[in-house]
């Protein structure tokens, strides 16, 4: 799919099988969450314009670049989406934070926003949406809704890992949005748990199991 961009960096994928690994505790699934989301930002901005400015080094003036000072959200998909945004800030420190929260109706099943909070600009923003787990994709289909519905107009999808049936439901409803991922796994279970996947972000990451 030509919207995907699956990151199979070998350090991406280091880092991936300790988090997937079971023994792993929560101190080191943190760090590693925020090393591999540093390491995707850097393929996901690859493509940021460049203005050409002039400076003086030590030896002369020259003409060189900077980034064009094209403004740039992270919105992490609560609450997994959290353990993704200190990686992004490293890299891109002048960033905004947004957050949104979404749970599903007991009994129409459908995705509702019990909180949302973006840059009051955000029309003018380059948004990356994270979530480290992309599943049924019934949660970021939403939440990617409910920030257009805002008036976001640029946004790409940053997950770790992805079901086949999760990107298939992204594509499909936002197909001007790029997914970056670094592992498409097999499927998902009967509880939609993606396998081998690596249990609940969540949890993990906060330590409440
Ligand atoms: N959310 C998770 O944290 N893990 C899964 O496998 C699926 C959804």
């Amino acid at each position: 799919m030509k919207n995907v961009f699956v990151m199979d960096h070998p350090l991406i994928q280091h880092k991936l099988t300790l988090i997937r690994d079971k023994e792993t505790g929560s101190k080191e699934f943190r760090e590693a969450i925020k090393e591999i989301a540093m390491l995707m930002g850097y393929e996901a901005t690859r493509n940021l314009p460049l203005q050409e400015i002039e400076i003086e080094t030590p030896i002369c003036k020259t003409k060189t670049k900077v980034l064009a000072g094209r403004k740039l959200g992270i919105v992490p998909i609560l609450r997994a989406g959290l353990g993704m945004v200190d990686g992004m800030l490293n890299l891109i420190p002048a960033a905004k934070v947004g957050h949104i929260g979404l749970y599903r109706d007991p009994e129409t099943l459908e995705p509702v926003e019990y909180y949302c909070k973006l840059p009051a600009d955000v029309h003018e923003r380059d948004l990356i949406v994270l979530d480290p787990m992309l599943a049924t994709g019934g949660s970021a289909k939403a939440a990617i809704q409910f920030i257009k519905d805002r008036g976001a107009t640029s946004i790409k999808f940053m997950c770790l890992i992805a079901s086949p049936e999760g990107i298939k439901v992204i594509s499909e409803a936002h197909p001007d949005v790029e997914i970056y991922v670094a592992a498409v796994d097999e499927k998902l279970n009967d509880h939609a748990y993606i396998v081998p996947g690596l249990g609940d972000a969540g949890d993990r990451l906060f330590g409440t199991k």
